[in-house]
């Protein structure tokens, strides 16, 4: 078990880079079993999920090296295709296995998967798509089990646009015969980076980025060096933490498209963001103004942005109003901003956030990687000493964000 302990030390100020999205590295590193030989892949963020399914990946028979944001892959001809329990639990990305391992090796035992609980989090898109496509499902004692010889090209439509099935059925996809359509597909930026990938190494994927996905299938796919996309969450977390400090950091490595609806939120609220040169510079105001948020699929405002927002609109001059639509228990982060001095009510799946004057340190919890984050941002801005337990969930997703936020001025340290 891990804390910080944040005590507030005025605006922050400076630059920042942003690291790879843990999003689209997730997914990359889950599709590299859809070939054999050597793969390097850059950008990869050093945090904890993706050091669990790269121990996954060595688990399955990849050689793994790590050498700072690069990983140089070794994968087999025949990888392993059962994922153990002590491993995936920790991760809901571990069910991206499923696809790529059904694809190439045409049958996969993955345990249902862990990994933040912000809500149900079910599979049973995943497994429509697979069983769709013509493989064989089953649930047995904790572990989704898929089976498929030759699937085949078929039309699926999914209820909700979810980003892990889109990007499971893709994979599994890639290798079917004749041409499968996902419809009401997920459109995140991490969904296109796997398509890139995959291209690049000889799928036919088209029209990722919109809700109609085609993929054709291929006999093989070869080994790529793929450079991942910056994480557009990790940047959003910093710019509301220039927000929420009233201070001015600039942030490197960031594509601005993907923070669109960000942008355009805490411009509303008065936040001056500046683009140039392909960084971006937030400059934060003395008076926030109050904004409505909902969450949606993207392009609409993501709800791992949410949770930063809830503790920002806090300290806004009037009232907001958050619907999370999403993962129903996001809001349940009222309850620890609360002991922060916040005024928020929750109705369902709905926040009314009265901002407050000024918010007090106080001894929280992580309830979740992006609850533990904006814990952390409601520290920098609050009076006194706050102390965020259970960070280990933070840095699930956030590489080093303790020494990044003390670069930029912040007085914040980790107690083991
Ligand atoms: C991904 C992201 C996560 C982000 C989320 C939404 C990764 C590794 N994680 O998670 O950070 O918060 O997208 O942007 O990329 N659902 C079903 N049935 C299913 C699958 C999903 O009902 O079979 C529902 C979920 O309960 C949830 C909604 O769909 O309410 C969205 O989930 P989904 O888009 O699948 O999120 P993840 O891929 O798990």
């Amino acid at each position: 078990m891990s804390r910080y302990i944040i005590r507030a030390n005025g605006p922050l100020e400076g630059k920042i880079n942003i690291g790879g999205a843990k999003n689209a590295a997730l997914p990359i590193l889950a599709a590299t079993l859809m070939t054999s030989g050597e793969i390097t892949l850059e950008n990869i963020p050093d945090i904890k999920d993706v050091q669990v399914m790269l121990g996954i990946l060595e688990h399955l028979g990849v050689s793994v090296e790590r050498q700072e944001e690069t990983v140089h892959l070794v994968i087999p001809e025949n990888t392993g295709t059962e994922v153990p329990y002590g491993l995936a639990k920790n991760i809901r990305a571990s069910n991206l296995l499923l696809g790529a391992l059904l694809a190439r090796r045409q049958r996969a035992s993955v345990p249902l998967p862990g990994g933040c609980n912000i809500g149900s989090r079910p599979m049973d898109l995943h497994i429509k798509g697979f069983q769709v496509l013509g493989a064989e499902v089953t649930l047995e004692h904790g572990y989704v089990n898929a089976r498929g010889q030759r699937l085949t090209g078929n039309k699926i439509y999914l209820d909700f646009p979810s980003v892990g099935a889109t990007e499971n059925i893709m994979m599994a996809a890639c290798f079917a015969h004749g041409q499968t359509i996902i419809e009401n597909a997920a459109k995140e930026p991490e969904i296109v980076d796997l398509a890139n990938f995959l291209n690049a190494m000889g799928a036919k994927v088209r029209g990722a980025g919109t809700d109609v996905v085609k993929i054709r299938g291929v006999q093989e796919l070869r080994p790529v060096n793929y450079a991942i996309i910056p994480d557009r969450i990790e940047a959003g977390t910093f710019m509301i933490a220039a927000a929420i400090t009233r201070g001015r950091v600039t942030l490197e490595n960031v594509i601005s498209t993907h923070l669109q609806p960000l942008i355009a939120k805490l411009t509303e609220m008065g936040v001056e963001i500046r683009e140039e040169n392909g960084s971006l510079t937030v400059c934060g105001t003395e008076c926030i103004l109050p904004a409505d948020i909902k969450t949606l699929p993207y392009p609409g405002f993501p709800t791992d942005l949410q949770s930063p927002m809830m503790a920002l609109l806090s300290l806004a001059e009037g009232t907001s109003i958050i619907v999370e639509n999403v993962f129903e228990y996001r809001l349940t982060l009222a309850e620890e901003l609360r002991r922060m001095g916040a005024e928020i009510k929750v109705e369902g799946q709905t926040a009314f956030v009265q901002g407050v004057e000024s918010l007090k340190g106080a001894k929280v919890r992580a309830l979740d990687l992006r609850a533990g984050a904006a814990l952390v941002l409601a520290g920098l801005a609050a009076t006194g000493t706050t102390e965020v337990f259970e960070a280990e969930l933070i840095e699930r997703g956030y590489q080093r964000l303790d020494e990044k936020l003390r670069y930029l001025g912040a007085d914040i340290e980790k107690v083991e």
